[in-house]
């Protein structure tokens, strides 16, 4: 039987928040962007690698390059958002200026203020990054190996490049939600409860009819209520879309691959013959964690495909989804995400309460073994 390995305190302190701020998301891969977030020479994006502010660029060479997002002067972050830099980076306090190749160009008033300096050691401090599908990773460890890394997710099939020509990519979609990530990432593994929780959304499959197949530190998603074919989406939803004729993406139509794929610790990819959505968690503190999702569709159904503005909960003045502007009982919704977020904000309650105990984990892929493993990779990242 499964074991729950993690404390309740993992879930809801403070303490636990900066461990794996400081070891597990300083160390991992996250998503950074998408490839056409870099169509320009000096095109950026920003991000947060656990403790460190990085940076995505596209240099003069059309290359992709990371850096650490910190000048070398006295470390005032140097971009913000995301955006094109132009030229070079400048940095907004004395304008110390780089090269998009990370080389400090110029310094003001160099002769009277820095006689001495050697500007060729004050370049900017390296990430990585890396391409698969469309999609951009960053790490804020110079030598973090993508290769080795993507290359155990690449060993399970995915048909879909968000290159293709035929897909549009739709708003972003943001989620602020009240329960740690590790709640959120492990409801997301939970076979057991997609029969029961998501009975009117998803429709099951039951525990013995789904599958969690284990890829490096990616995990992969089956149904296989169809004579144990592994399929991408359950039944349920697949007999329904059927009906509505929606068009299918090009090489996506049969079988073989995955639903979801959660790649630790922060990135959720989900497939389907119809679309392809794309999360990420942002843990904010011990019970926030922000979610931003991208989906693409075929061109041709974009005008059909959802807008922000229609998910539950959705609050026009921050432009972020929550449960407090839930104007619905999220049962009544028939949005599977909005049932999710609420048991999750229920869980979060709960794991503050002296009572609160994990009983017992079900057994089996398609029950919560994937939470014991989850919980090893987070113990052995967070020291
Ligand atoms: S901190 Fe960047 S130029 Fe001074
Ligand atoms: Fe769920």
């Amino acid at each position: 039987m499964p074991d729950q390995i993690l404390p309740a305190t993992a879930y809801t302190s403070d303490d636990w928040f900066r461990a794996e701020q400081a070891s597990l998301f300083q160390n991992a891969w996250h998503l950074a962007g998408f490839e056409p977030d870099f169509a320009e020479t000096g095109d950026y994006v920003t991000l947060r690698a656990g403790k460190s502010p990085l940076a995505i660029l596209k240099d003069g060479n059309g290359n992709l390059r990371a850096f650490h997002n910190l000048c070398r002067h006295r470390g005032t972050e140097l971009l913000e958002g995301r955006g094109n830099a132009g030229k070079t980076l400048v940095c907004p306090y004395h304008r110390w200026t780089y090269g998009l190749d990370g080389r400090l160009r110029g310094v003001p008033d160099q002769r009277e203020c820095f006689p001495d300096l050697n500007k060729s050691r004050l370049s900017l401090h390296d990430a990585s990054v890396g391409k698969w599908k469309g999609m951009v990773f960053a790490n804020a460890d110079p030598n973090a190996d993508f290769a080795a890394w993507i290359a155990e997710v690449d060993s399970a099939a995915f048909p879909h490049d968000l290159t293709c020509a035929d897909l549009q990519m739709g708003e972003e979609l943001v989620y602020r939600m009240h329960c740690n990530w590790k709640v959120f990432f492990e409801n997301a593994i939970d076979g057991y409860h997609l029969a029961y929780l998501h009975e009117n959304t998803l429709g099951g499959p039951k525990p013995g009819l789904n599958h969690w197949d284990v890829h490096g530190q990616a995990m992969v998603w089956y149904s296989t209520e169809r004579d144990g074919i592994r399929n991408r989406i359950p039944k349920f939803v697949e007999d329904q879309a059927r009906n509505t004729g929606t068009p299918k993406i090009k090489g996506a139509e049969d079988p073989g691959y995955g639903g979801v794929y959660m790649l630790f610790p922060t990135t959720i990819i989900t497939p389907s013959p119809w679309s392809l959505t794309v999360s990420t968690l942002e843990p904010v503190d011990a019970n926030t964690t922000i979610m931003r999702a991208r989906t693409w569709v075929p061109k041709s159904w974009w005008a059909s495909s959802e807008k922000p503005s229609q998910a539950p909960g959705y609050d026009p003045a921050s432009g972020e989804i929550q449960s407090r502007f839930w104007t619905q009982h999220p049962l009544e919704t028939g949005d599977f995400q909005t049932e999710d977020i609420w048991v999750c904000e229920k869980m979060q309650r709960s794991l503050h309460a002296p009572n609160y105990s994990v009983g017992a984990l079900a057994q089996g892929t398609g029950g919560e073994d994937m939470l014991e493993v989850f919980q090893r990779w987070v113990r052995e990242a967070v020291q």
